[in-house]
């Protein structure tokens, strides 16, 4: 089987990528991090990750439990570079719990219909019932920063969706909704390494889509778009949270981490999910690369 790109990352790495992206990968060990700045100089230890891991999804099952019982609604919006680990943050951090209760919602682009309705409506339409949550892999705010990078909106269209943006999310809250949004953040080195590995391995080939290897190009204008969406939707009352996720080991556990620090589920052991590593989480002025 081969791909619709097949060589396309290979391609950019020999001849498109500026040299210090290129100079970055060269000697890099398997789990070392080649972003410049990144307060670790590599991977965390696998054994703490994985019992690290263990001991939140048991608090993730507490707070499964009580979304249940207490009627809560959870809303968390995973966003963030390509290959950031939006996907692998999220199986695991659904791992152990029930599909129905927490349900991920990962949108195609917009149907024929959908594209002429209110943009917001296919994600209103998917948010939780009483009981539920729902992980949104991407979310409305395609609008923010790949739609335009790529060209899938008119200016007019952004402008109207960051008009309307406050609204809707002052909306859920004051629904009572949990929301919860996260930015994972990676460096320009480790977003080409992810996607030379995605080429190689026949299991995360389906991975790479054209928006990726084209996007490989667009490094500086999705960079502008993220720091313009960031500024303009970190509100009081919905702020992001930014992750830096070179580490997928940090990252993940730093995801679970603040979900739970936010939600005040009964038997909340504080001492499993303690605080966010400073280090690598923040608001959008945490942004390294
Ligand atoms: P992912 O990186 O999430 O696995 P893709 O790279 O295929 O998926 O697409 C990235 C995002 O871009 C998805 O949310 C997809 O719906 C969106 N997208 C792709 N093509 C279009 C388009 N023509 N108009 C609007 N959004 C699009
Ligand atoms: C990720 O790893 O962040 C997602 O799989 C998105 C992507 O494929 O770029």
């Amino acid at each position: 089987m081969t791909l619709p790109f097949d060589g396309a990352i290979s391609d950019y790495l020999a001849r498109g990528a500026p040299p210090p992206v290129r100079d970055a990968l060269k000697d890099a060990r398997d789990k070392d991090i080649v972003t410049p700045g990144y307060p670790y100089p590599r991977w965390m230890d696998k054994a703490a990750y994985e019992s690290e891991l263990g001991a939140l999804q048991l608090e993730l099952v507490k707070l499964q439990h009580w979304v249940r019982t207490t009627g809560a609604r959870v809303v968390i919006i995973f966003e963030g570079r390509d290959t950031a680990g939006k996907g692998g943050a999220i199986s695991r951090f659904t791992a152990n719990l029930n599909p129905r209760v927490a349900r991920i919602e990962a949108l195609d682009k917009p149907s024929d219909a959908e594209a002429r309705q209110w943009y917001f409506q296919r994600y209103i339409e998917r948010l939780p019932q009483a009981g539920r949550m729902t992980l949104f892999d991407r979310s409305w705010y395609n609008r923010g920063v790949l739609e335009p990078v790529f060209g899938f909106c008119t200016e007019a269209e952004r402008a109207r969706f960051f008009t309307q943006l406050p609204a809707v999310e002052a909306m859920l809250v004051e629904e009572g909704m949990y929301l919860v949004k996260l930015w994972l953040e990676i460096g320009r080195a480790e977003q080409l390494r992810r996607m030379l590995a995605r080429e190689q391995d026949p299991l995360k080939q389906w991975k790479l889509s054209a928006i990726d290897v084209e996007g490989l190009r667009k490094w500086d204008a999705y960079s502008a778009a993220i720091s313009d969406t960031l500024a303009r939707s970190h509100f009081d009352f919905a702020p992001w949270t930014v992750i830096l996720a070179d580490d997928k080991y940090r990252a993940r556990l730093a995801v679970i981490r603040h979900v739970l620090s936010v939600i005040a589920y009964d038997g909340r052991d504080m001492g499993v999910v303690g605080g966010p590593d400073p280090a690598i989480c923040g608001g959008p002025d945490i942004r390294a690369a």
